[in-house]
């Protein structure tokens, strides 16, 4: 049996990206955690991620450490039973890619076997051995640098990384080595601007930045960022298009009020019986309590 196609649509691939950065056109990543999302995300981005933000965006942790393989797991099945075009990334929850090369291995074979097609994973150079070792067993692997949510009590919070001139160094340096061992393309969170415009033009696979300026070869945001889903603190990097919060809310509202006033359901929202049926319901009688 052949394995190549000539039927349209292409899924997404990880050479494409390759291909739209040196054409300079640029790349949309957007999260999803379900499949309802992924449908309506898959038509009009190139990449989603099932970004482990899951923890705080829908399963209402406070960050993202206290979310598992388990979980993970649960969320890039329901994505991946869409069968996006998009390329479907997974990212490699804390502590899933830090205790050895096999488990970290087992965790991230375990995404492509449930249908994802690269993973990501948060850290610089120290992480150069573990992408190696994805990478040599046909991983596709993205890094992702700056304001690494899984460091949060490294950096005492989500602050702005890479401000001095040393931090600076240090993550144009981590950059080259997550290159060199074979990352595939790079997200870039939480850092200024010149920086990310630094890195991405020093290296040769593509920069998906949050936070990090226009510059970048791609944009990332969450996928309830970008629709207004979230009430509360909302990070200065973060374009909101529709109140979807307030429009769903409102909608919401509408239902409930047309509940409590009758006005719901209606005759077309209910079925009937056919009239053979109904005179024998009509003339049941309820057996008289024992
Ligand atoms: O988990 C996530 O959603 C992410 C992106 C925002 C880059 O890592």
């Amino acid at each position: 049996m052949s394995h190549v196609s000539d039927a349209a649509p292409a899924r997404v691939s990880v050479p494409q990206l390759h291909k739209w950065k040196q054409e300079g056109r640029r790349i949309v990543m957007v999260t999803a955690y379900d499949a309802a999302t992924a449908r309506i995300a898959d038509p009009v981005v190139d990449v989603i991620l099932v970004g482990d933000s899951v923890g705080n965006v829908c399963l209402g942790f406070e960050n993202t450490l206290p979310v598992s393989m388990a979980m993970m797991n649960h969320h890039v099945e329901a994505v991946a039973r869409t069968k996006p075009r998009a390329l479907l990334v997974a990212d490699m929850p804390y502590l899933s890619f830090h205790l050895s090369a096999e488990e970290t291995l087992r965790n991230a074979g375990g995404f492509l076997q449930r249908g994802a097609a690269a993973v990501k994973l948060e850290g610089g150079a120290k992480r150069a051995d573990a992408v190696r070792a994805l990478v040599d067993c046909e991983i596709p692997v993205m890094g992702h640098l700056g304001l690494t949510p899984q460091s949060v009590n490294v950096m005492g919070g989500f602050k702005v990384q890479g401000r001095v001139a040393e931090a600076a160094m240090q993550l144009l340096e981590d950059a080259l080595r997550l290159e060199e061992a074979g990352c595939f393309a790079l997200v870039l969170e939480g850092i200024p601007t010149e920086l990310a415009a630094r890195v991405t033009e020093a290296l040769r696979i593509p920069t998906i930045g949050i936070g990090a300026g226009p510059h970048c070869s791609g944009q990332v945001l969450v996928f309830h960022d970008v629709l207004g889903l979230i009430q509360g603190h909302k990070a200065r990097f973060v374009r909101t298009y529709i109140n979807g919060y307030g429009v769903l809310q409102d909608a919401l509202s509408r239902w409930a009020e047309d509940v409590r006033g009758g006005a719901f359901p209606g005759s077309e929202e209910s079925y009937r019986l056919p009239e053979s049926a109904r005179s024998a319901v009509e003339a049941w009688q309820a057996p008289a309590p024992k």
